[in-house]
């Protein structure tokens, strides 16, 4: 059995706690949130303790630490559990700035700490299926993919003044998917963006409609297309152009029914948002983590795939405020 310590319970961490609760061999015995009720709520439906972080992390019984706190709280609370001997599962992104995360991964090398960053996309099935059926061969080698990621709304003006904008609060998931699918590292990020949506985020110095081009260098190209705004809800498909052919993840729907009527055809809208379309996802991410750690075998993605998601992120970033192409490192 699997001891789980959960860090934060709020959004996210309710998810992992409904998961983790699917999941015969893991359980969460303890839960701390900076905000008590938040705490006691999830205590109160998975019969964990609520405890503070500092002795949630201290404690003998926990594992291995689920970390969904916000992000800024990402790296004292990955120090403080790789100090500890915990394996860590912490969410995404690592941290806002890739030094502090190369200093995260310095911690968990040193303490021997089994690390997975949350990019549950990676786990969704259809995206899944789509992976391995590339890394098989089926449409010989992998040359143009495109990834359309759009929000059904976009967040309030006062979560995006401190997301760390567009690029490395949204687009991070997508660009994590470009390296999954490429199998190489891009070298080139070109970035465009514009507040199209709504005014106030372009004010607060963030775009909302985005779209880069990634380039690796044996000229592999990726192209991402991010809104924070999709009025037929939550809008995620990838589509991958090889040598001998073609794969294409559409979106999920509400239901399967289809109507058809003297004005056309007509399907149920998208899956409202990512706590309904990735649902399936987070269960299985959480499944491989348990599944993985007892089994002792690596964990992906890694720390090291959160550091090259955030450097692309970085990347994205400098690019649109320049107009100018980066070129990255590819090691
Ligand atoms: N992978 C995904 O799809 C996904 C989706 C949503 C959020 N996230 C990530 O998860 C993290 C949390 O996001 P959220 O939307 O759940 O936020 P949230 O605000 O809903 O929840 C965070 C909780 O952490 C608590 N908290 C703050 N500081 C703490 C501390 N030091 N110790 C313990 N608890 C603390 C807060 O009181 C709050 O209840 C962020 O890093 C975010 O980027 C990932």
């Amino acid at each position: 059995m699997l001891n789980i310590g959960l860090l934060g319970c709020g959004r996210i961490g309710a998810v992992h706690a409904a998961s983790i609760s699917r999941i015969a061999g893991a359980r969460v015995t303890a839960v701390s949130d900076a905000m008590p009720a938040a705490a006691q709520a999830l205590a109160a439906k998975t019969g964990a303790q609520v405890m503070d972080s500092d002795t949630l992390i201290a404690n003998n019984e926990v594992d291995a630490v689920v970390i969904g706190t916000p992000t800024d709280t990402h790296y004292a609370l990955i120090h403080a559990a790789a100090a500890a001997g915990k394996a860590i599962f912490c969410e995404k992104p690592i941290d806002m700035s890739a030094d502090r995360i190369r200093d995260c991964i310095k911690a968990v090398e040193q303490a021997g700490a089994p690390f997975m960053t949350a990019f549950n996309r990676r786990f969704d099935p259809n995206f899944a299926h789509l992976q391995a059926s590339l890394a098989q061969g089926d449409i010989g080698d992998a040359e143009i993919v495109t990834i359309l990621s759009r929000d059904p709304s976009p967040p309030p003006v006062s979560y995006v003044k401190s997301s760390g904008g567009i690029f490395r609060d949204m687009m991070i998931h997508d660009l994590d998917m470009a390296r999954f699918l490429l199998g190489e590292e891009p070298t080139s990020v070109f970035a465009v963006g514009s507040a199209l949506v709504d005014a106030e985020i372009g004010a607060a110095g963030d775009a909302d409609t985005a779209a880069v081009t990634l380039t690796t260098a044996s000229g592999k190209i990726c192209q991402i297309s991010n809104s924070r705004r999709a009025t037929y809800g939550y809008d995620q498909r990838i589509e991958v152009h090889g040598s001998t052919g073609m794969l294409r993840a559409a979106n999920v729907h509400e239901h399967t029914v289809e109507i058809a009527t003297q004005s056309g055809f007509a399907t149920a809208p998208a899956q409202h948002f990512f706590l309904e379309r990735y649902e399936a996802a987070y269960l299985a991410e959480m499944t491989y983590f348990v599944s993985a750690l007892g089994a002792g075998t690596a964990l992906r993605p890694d720390i090291t795939d959160g550091l090259r998601a955030q450097m692309l992120a970085d990347a994205a970033t400098q690019s649109w405020t320049t107009g100018q192409p980066v070129n990255i490192a590819e090691g």
